[in-house]
């Protein structure tokens, strides 16, 4: 089976993690802190606040911006459940907003006309949660154009979009957000294994990320509530979680880092190469927007509805490890149980529906993109 994505792993990776295995800190050494120095240096944003995934990243930036149980968040309605559960955490109400079935990112229609009816009802959202699907950056101008006279925050759901660029900055830089998280998931664009982060040009919620992801413990002298009796002395100011994550897994990132922008060079040559040899089959890849570099986490065809479900069962079964990215959430059975019906997301449900993900990864070879187009001229 050819996978739909996987990791590339170097000698010096292993290298990497071998030598903070032989180290005094596994844990909490000077590894993470140097990673999360070379994340903030590469998205070129002030905090980068590393921790245990891209779901704990997500969970710290609701509690960063104090989502709780009075509030509203409105998450895009393609992703992975993540997106959205980060707030149910909290314990906040969600709702969703409709997708471009070209993109399957947010669309900015979708999101005016739910502002004029919340704005009717008196309800505003205190966060929304925008996706980068596949790796390509959503409309951040035009939705911070929209968000920012409300007073809504922005969270970046960049999980799949590290190295990416919007305009002419890195996805991370936050310039029409407050916080960006990201995943190093095998699949997504570098890896930790398990590993999430997020960044913020804002002190205040860079220091709660930092809170909340260790307890809600501070050993920091000028934090302090009371005057420390001795070195031993910490304090517990919140209720934070252990969402940290570990030097190891730091010490992978920190190495695979250095390969980012070849591991985003590789997969846009072959994402364009799929374009090329695809062109003139009755199928079409996800619509690229200009002024934005897509770091192709996901490379997407869409095929008419009706043939969508046989062509992927063929697929599979000539050993091509499709898979289909995402079923809309508010078709989930506990967002059902909650009151969302899909039906009320016309773009989701159309943009699920003829979406098929094929194999991308660095390391996929030509011959074996070769095989996929193949089969798919067969197929189609
Ligand atoms: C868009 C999106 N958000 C959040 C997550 C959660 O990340 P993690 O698996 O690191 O918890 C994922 C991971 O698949 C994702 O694709």
């Amino acid at each position: 089976m050819i996978p739909y994505g996987r990791q590339t792993i170097s000698e010096e990776d292993i290298d990497a993690v071998v030598a903070v295995l032989k180290s005094d800190f596994l844990t909490q050494g000077a590894i993470v802190p140097a990673f999360e120095q070379a994340i903030a240096d590469y998205c070129d944003v002030p905090h980068a606040v590393a921790c245990s995934n891209g779901t704990t990243a997500l969970h710290l930036a609701c509690v960063a911006l104090d989502v709780g149980s009075e509030d509203l968040v409105w998450i895009s309605a393609i992703s992975f459940v993540a997106s959205a559960n980060c707030a149910r955490y909290c314990g906040a109400e969600v709702d969703f907003i409709d997708v471009e079935p070209e993109t399957g990112n947010l669309s900015v229609n979708a999101l005016q006309d739910k502002l004029i009816q919340a704005y009717q009802l008196g309800r505003m959202p205190k966060a929304l949660v925008v996706v980068h699907l596949a790796g390509q950056p959503c409309d951040m101008a035009e939705i911070a154009d929209l968000c920012r006279p409300y007073g809504i925050a922005i969270i970046e759901d960049a999980c799949h979009a590290l190295g990416a660029h919007y305009k002419t900055k890195p996805v991370g830089y936050c310039e029409y957000s407050d916080l960006t998280v990201f995943s190093f998931h095998p699949v997504k664009p570098i890896t930790t294994a398990e590993g999430g982060l997020v960044t913020t040009r804002d002190d205040k919620l860079a220091a709660r990320l930092r809170l909340y992801r260790s307890h809600g413990i501070t050993r920091e002298p000028t934090l302090l509530e009371q005057k420390s009796p001795g070195g031993w002395y910490y304090e517990q100011q919140v209720l934070g979680f252990n969402y940290r994550l570990t030097d190891l897994q730091a010490a992978l990132g920190l190495s695979q880092l250095q390969r980012l922008d070849s591991f985003i060079t590789a997969r846009n040559h072959l994402a364009k190469r799929y374009d090329e040899k695809l062109s003139a089959l009755p199928l079409t890849p996800l619509l690229q927007k200009k002024e934005r570099k897509n770091g192709y986490h996901l490379y997407v065809i869409r095929v008419a509805e009706e043939k969508r479900d046989r062509l992927f069962a063929e697929l599979r079964h000539a050993s091509i490890g499709v898979n289909v990215h995402y079923i809309p959430i508010p078709a989930q059975p506990y967002y059902r149980a909650l009151g969302f019906d899909p039906a009320n997301y016309p773009g989701a449900q159309a943009y699920y529906s003829s979406v098929i993900t094929l194999p991308l990864f660095t390391e996929l070879s030509e011959a074996q993109q070769d095989e996929v187009v193949h089969h798919l001229e067969r197929l189609v």
